[in-house]
């Protein structure tokens, strides 16, 4: 099983100070999909960075690659 799931953010979600992690300290949630340490932010959002406005793409395995066509089953 797969499952395709799409985040336009392109940074994390930062918390305030009430809410740091005794291990972790200051802590943010990641809202691109991509963490290695999901739900926290590792950075990995940086590969983001230069995306272009209404472009799809496939990140796997440290890849990007963009989206030329989505066809779905029942069309
Ligand atoms: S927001 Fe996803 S890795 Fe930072």
């Amino acid at each position: 099983m797969a499952r395709e799931v799409r985040h336009a953010a392109t940074g994390p979600l930062k918390i305030d100070e009430d809410d740091f992690d005794d291990e972790k300290g200051n802590v943010a949630l990641c809202l691109c999909g991509l963490s290695d340490d999901y739900p926290f932010c590792d950075g990995t959002h940086r590969a983001t960075r230069d995306e272009k406005e209404g472009v799809v793409y496939r990140y796997k395995d440290g890849e990007r690659r963009v989206v030329e066509e989505i066809r779905y089953a029942d069309e």
